[in-house]
């Protein structure tokens, strides 16, 4: 091959690929070239296709149709190995490292067999694995130690040592690997994603990166070029420099944003705070907050992953304990506080484990709405099938939840939909007073996130008091009335928005 062929013969290239699961076809014919260094966005709406397609990439699915060709070579993909063997790393939307092994172990596991780190009678060879594990994490300039056991490592670590894991493909055979991340930081804090995005930035010099993330701004500063996605096909290809985030999340969802802004609430006077808490305090956690929530009013709080706002923010809706303090709801002290007393007094919480609290798994998405307030569904003991179907279609029409169906089983929905599930349960309260929102944004798509937004501002108007915990500074700042930044278990500053301007580094200088 001469070496102007080598330069123009992309590290990937898929022609025609398609792929159904009975009914769906989650892609329909997606061809698309990757080259040499580049680092690629790849965004569109919950369910558009993405995950799929970078199973296919991983050896996860076979497509029912269509070619892949690695360095102009056309490959097919069995299993995950084959495409590590052909130098494909990935980071799952999910996390996958064994939090019993070490960082070392874990890293080998992209086919540590093939690299001699293994022996005839099963045992690693140790010096070898961790010197690799060690001159890997260098490269992404991580200086964490190969023989730390994975559990006993903060999310970020983890994350790190899954992007290692993915760039230890077999680079024998082409010096350039691709690595591929689908939503490495949807989980992450603003401080935390600032390290990814410098990791991502040195991939770029012995690789290829496919990068999906819902945060439009973190794709145009991090992405050569933008890949859009809509119902299983490629809509949209543009070089970074010539695109603006209103115009993707057009290409996107298909039509302009339609936020709109925040109203903020002044803070009144001489009126009965929907929740007030006096010197709340739970050893280890959090100690000695005092806050006061009014009606309408959004209480963003901001804060590190060892800062207590999570643990401060369960312990409000007795989903978790504290050892000294008071909570009073409109004016009346919570006592024995517990999760079904909290219910009753008007009280809502989306948790960030939508999967493990936040619904019933084998119930449909119509069940799961009027799970917790029937309404007027409820018939004594009974529901009444009917009405239960008619408020849970209002509110999947409201919502935009896709597919359009109320029956199905929860768990089928993809994860945007699932929230907007879990968000729709307790806004069929018509007296919900106070509602906890941990992380309500999580993994959902720009559109769906702005369907979210506009329920929160729209509970709002309708006399709620919200406390929010953001994914992101920005997103505290645009919904907040408020902003409580905690660190260490305490509140080291507020703001209140109707009258301080902070900035987000102002925020954050307190955060840490
Ligand atoms: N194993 C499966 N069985 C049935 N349907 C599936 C399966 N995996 C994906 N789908 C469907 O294929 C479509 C594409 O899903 P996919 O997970 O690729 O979306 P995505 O773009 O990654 O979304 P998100 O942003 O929520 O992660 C969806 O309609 C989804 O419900
Ligand atoms: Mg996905």
């Amino acid at each position: 091959m001469t070496k102007a062929k080598e330069a123009t013969t992309p590290v990937l290239r898929l022609t025609d690929v398609q792929k159904s699961f009975g009914p769906v076809h989650a892609l329909k014919s997606v061809s698309l070239e990757i080259h040499r260094g580049e680092v690629i966005g790849l965004i569109g709406e919950n369910g558009a296709g993405k995950s799929t397609l970078l199973k296919i990439l991983t050896g996860i699915y076979q497509p029912d149709r269509g070619t892949i060709a690695v360095n102009g070579a056309t490959m097919k993909f069995r299993n995950p190995r084959d495409s590590a063997s052909a130098g494909i790393g990935v980071v799952h939307q999910e996390q996958s490292l064994f939090t019993n092994l070490t960082v070392a172990e874990n890293i080998a596991m992209n086919g540590a067999a093939s690299k001699g780190y293994g022996t005839t009678f099963g045992f690693y060879r140790w010096g070898k694995l961790n010197k690799a594990a060690a001159q890997t994490l260098e490269i992404i300039g991580s200086r964490l130690n190969p023989k730390t056991r994975v559990g006993d490592l903060s999310f970020v670590d983890r994350q790190m040592v899954e992007i290692a894991r993915a760039i230890s493909v077999d680079t024998s055979k082409n010096a350039t690997p691709l690595v591929i991340l689908d939503e490495p930081t949807s989980l992450l804090e603003r401080g935390e994603t600032a390290i990814l995005e410098r990791e991502i930035r040195k991939l770029k010099d012995f690789g290829s990166v496919i990068f999906v993330s819902h945060r439009l701004d973190e794709i145009i500063r991090n992405c050569d070029r933008i890949l859009v996605m809509r119902n299983g096909e490629l809509v949209a290809d543009r070089v970074t420099t010539s695109v603006t985030e209103d115009e993707l999340f057009k290409l996107m969802v298909g039509h302009e944003s339609h936020a709109t802004k925040h109203e903020r609430r002044a803070r009144p006077v001489n009126e009965t705070p929907a929740i007030e808490v006096t010197g709340l305090t739970r050893k280890g956690k959090f100690k000695n907050i005092s806050l006061s929530l009014h009606p309408g009013r959004v209480t963003a709080i901001v804060g590190t992953s060892g800062s207590g706002r999570e643990e401060f923010s369960r312990a409000l809706f007795g989903a978790e304990k504290f050892d000294g303090g008071t909570i009073m709801l409109n004016g009346r002290a919570a006592r024995g506080w517990r999760i079904p007393k909290a219910v009753k007094r008007g009280m809502g919480f989306v948790p960030a484990e939508r999967k493990v609290e936040g619904m019933v798994g084998g119930f449909t998405a119509a069940e799961n709405i009027v799970l917790t307030h029937p309404g007027d569904a409820a018939f004594g003991p009974f529901l009444k099938p009917w009405k239960r179907n008619k408020i849970a279609q209002q509110w999947f029409t409201t919502l935009d939840v896709r597919p359009n169906d109320i029956s199905q089983n929860l768990e089928r929905f993809s994860g945007g939909n699932q929230q907007k599930v879990v968000m729709a349960k307790w806004l069929n309260d018509p007296e919900l007073r106070v509602l906890v929102l941990d992380h309500p944004l999580r993994g959902l798509d720009p559109g769906a996130a702005e369907t979210v937004n506009e329920q929160i501002k729209a509970a709002c108007k309708k006399g709620t008091a919200v406390i929010l915990l953001a994914d992101t500074l920005e997103e505290a700042l645009e919904m907040g009335d408020d902003v409580i930044v905690m660190r260490d278990g305490i509140v080291s500053a507020s703001y209140d928005l109707t009258v301080d301007n902070p900035s987000t580094l102002d925020l954050l200088e307190r955060m840490v």
